[in-house]
């Protein structure tokens, strides 16, 4: 538990998709300081290996966590927490929160048992993913693609760029085209950047096709966690990124709609 109420949150990801964790956050706990970080240097995780994957996050989450002392961790990446949620809760000495694919939740809502996933090419080949499925959707479908135009597109978008609707479309092509397909009524948003093309999703998949990521469910856990600290921001959030500043170019209207400062570098 910390003892200083100008200890942050650190919420991390590969890129922009924590913020969709971030702004859940922000409903909840709307005082409490808040570092995100982004690596971006390190932009996309999906088509990189596990062991690549766990490495550079629980490297570079050991050395945030040195330098910003946080409060809490919370992998907002649910590459990143599928591979290596076990290794960073063994590398640091904090509460760490992980993001997973919100298949519990869809479960509980289909009418008609079949349920689509959309992830990174990593997250739908994790044993976690079978294990979450084995759990809650025993008994129903459940469909895997993976998706990582959708990843750069949700980076684009946030930096004022239009998503080109094709690349949405072969999404759903593609899951539709699965047997069962059609049936799908849920939609599992197994990455936390897909969210941001909440509206695109929903213009091809259609009202009827709910769309399911564990945002809220995360922010709510944090808050449970964090239950009963103090909070006292020292000025504006903080946004960091790996690798060159010019990577966060294009966000700044994104950032400051958001209450953070000025992007930094790690
Ligand atoms: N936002 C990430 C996720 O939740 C990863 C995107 C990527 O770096 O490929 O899976």
């Amino acid at each position: 538990m910390s003892d200083n109420p100008a200890s942050p949150i650190l919420l991390f990801d590969s890129g922009v998709g924590g913020l969709t964790v971030y702004d859940a956050l922000r409903k909840v706990l709307p005082e409490a300081p808040v570092i995100y970080a982004a690596d971006l240097a390190g932009l996309p995780y999906g088509s990189k290996t596990e062991s690549q994957i766990a490495a550079r996050v629980a490297g570079l989450l050991g050395r945030m966590a040195e330098r910003f002392r946080p409060r809490l961790v919370c992998i907002a990446c649910n590459t990143a927490s599928t591979i290596a949620l076990g290794m960073v809760r063994d590398v640091l000495e904090l509460p760490v929160v992980g993001t997973v694919p919100a298949i519990k939740p869809a479960a509980a809502l289909t009418q008609t048992g079949t349920i689509g996933l959309v992830g990174t090419e990593a997250t739908i080949r994790q044993a976690y993913v079978d294990e979450l499925e084995a759990q809650f959707a025993n008994g129903k479908r459940l469909l895997r693609v993976a998706a990582p135009g959708l990843v750069a597109a949700a980076e684009a978008k946030l930096r004022g760029q239009a998503v080109d609707p094709a690349l949405i479309d072969d999404v759903r092509d593609r899951l539709t085209a699965m047997p069962g397909g059609p049936d799908i009524d849920a939609l599992v948003l197994a990455c936390t950047h897909f969210p941001l093309l909440g509206e695109e999703l929903a213009a091809a998949f259609g009202s009827d096709v709910r769309q399911v990521d564990g945002a809220a469910g995360i922010a709510r856990r944090i808050a449970h966690l964090l239950e009963g600290q103090e909070f006292a921001a020292q000025g504006p959030n903080r946004f960091i990124v790996t690798g060159p500043l010019a990577g966060a170019e294009g966000l700044e209207a994104a950032l400051a709609s958001r209450g953070f400062g000025p992007a930094e570098v790690f």
